[in-house]
């Protein structure tokens, strides 16, 4: 497995590598979610790609960079047991230079969920996504659908940005207690741990009324907001019945629906996500 740091590093490695190359884009302190997109990404292509980047422009001036969870030796010796034949792990001053101007922004799709509540935040992902496909030119490039809103804006960008790549969307990865696999899970107390199930117990609640044959989008969301309502540690920032593809709010599922949360617990901000059907 080879490691680089520089673009020049990176192109030097990239051109031996046999096609289709496929491309996990992460931002480190890697879990069973990361490593089930190096296994899908390994099975589908020749060659593997990692890229490790706690990118600075989708972090808010508020949020969490300066303490996001960092351990690049363990990541790279996961990856390494992967069979990763190369990993890209850039600084701050190789993606944004002190000249840094140019932007990639999707309009539409970034307004609502995620993007009300995280100004700037795609703008920031699109943009570093587009920066590390340029780089690396792969024919494939793997996502978690743990962030249901980025695999939609990052479909979108590529379709609009004609990028020679496809787009792979893999399933979340879950602990034994249904808690969605998240390097931020690393910031809970062990009581915080514990509550932090309530997101996909709300999330199943409501799987079960559609299973059931709820099809009022208004009663799901307040099917999982009553099991918020149990639980003292949780802060709902949003609950979400929304088309899958436009992320609009629904009244009615019709066809295929998208139900999303983020939840603070404590002063942890956690996400989560299921597709209906
Ligand atoms: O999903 C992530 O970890 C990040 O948003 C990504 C896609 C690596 C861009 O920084």
């Amino acid at each position: 497995m080879k490691v680089v740091v520089s673009l020049a590093e990176l192109w030097e490695v990239r051109r031996f590598l046999n096609s289709p190359v496929g491309l996990v884009p992460t931002m480190g302190y890697l879990h069973e979610g990361h490593l089930s997109l190096v296994r899908a990404a390994r099975q589908e292509c020749a060659c593997v790609v990692v890229s490790i980047f706690v990118n600075p422009t989708q972090f808010s001036p508020t949020e969490d960079l300066s303490t996001y969870p960092r351990d690049l030796e363990r990541d790279l010796d996961l990856l390494e047991k992967e069979g990763v034949d190369l990993v890209w792990t850039p600084t701050k001053e190789i993606m944004y230079p002190a000249d840094f101007q140019s932007w990639v922004l999707v309009e539409e799709v970034t307004k609502p969920l995620e993007g009300a509540m995280r100004p700037g935040h795609f703008k920031g992902v699109t943009t570093v996504v587009a920066k590390l496909l340029n780089a690396v030119q792969p024919q494939k490039a793997f996502f978690g659908q743990k962030d249901a809103q980025q695999s939609v804006v990052i479909r979108q960008m590529v379709k609009d940005l004609n990028y020679p790549v496809e787009v792979k969307i893999c399933p979340t990865v879950r602990e034994p207690d249904n808690l969605a696999m998240s390097s931020r899970n690393a910031y809970l107390q062990p009581a915080e741990r514990q509550a932090a199930t309530v997101l996909s117990r709300a999330l199943f609640a409501a799987r079960e009324a559609y299973q059931n044959g709820e099809r009022n989008a208004n009663r799901l969301r307040k099917t999982m907001q009553a099991v918020f309502n149990q639980e003292p540690l949780a802060r709902v920032q949003y609950i979400s019945c929304a088309d899958p593809n436009t992320l609009q709010e629904l009244d009615l599922i019709e066809d295929h629906a998208l139900l999303s949360v983020a939840v603070f617990i404590g002063k942890t901000r956690l996400i989560d996500n299921i597709l209906l059907p």
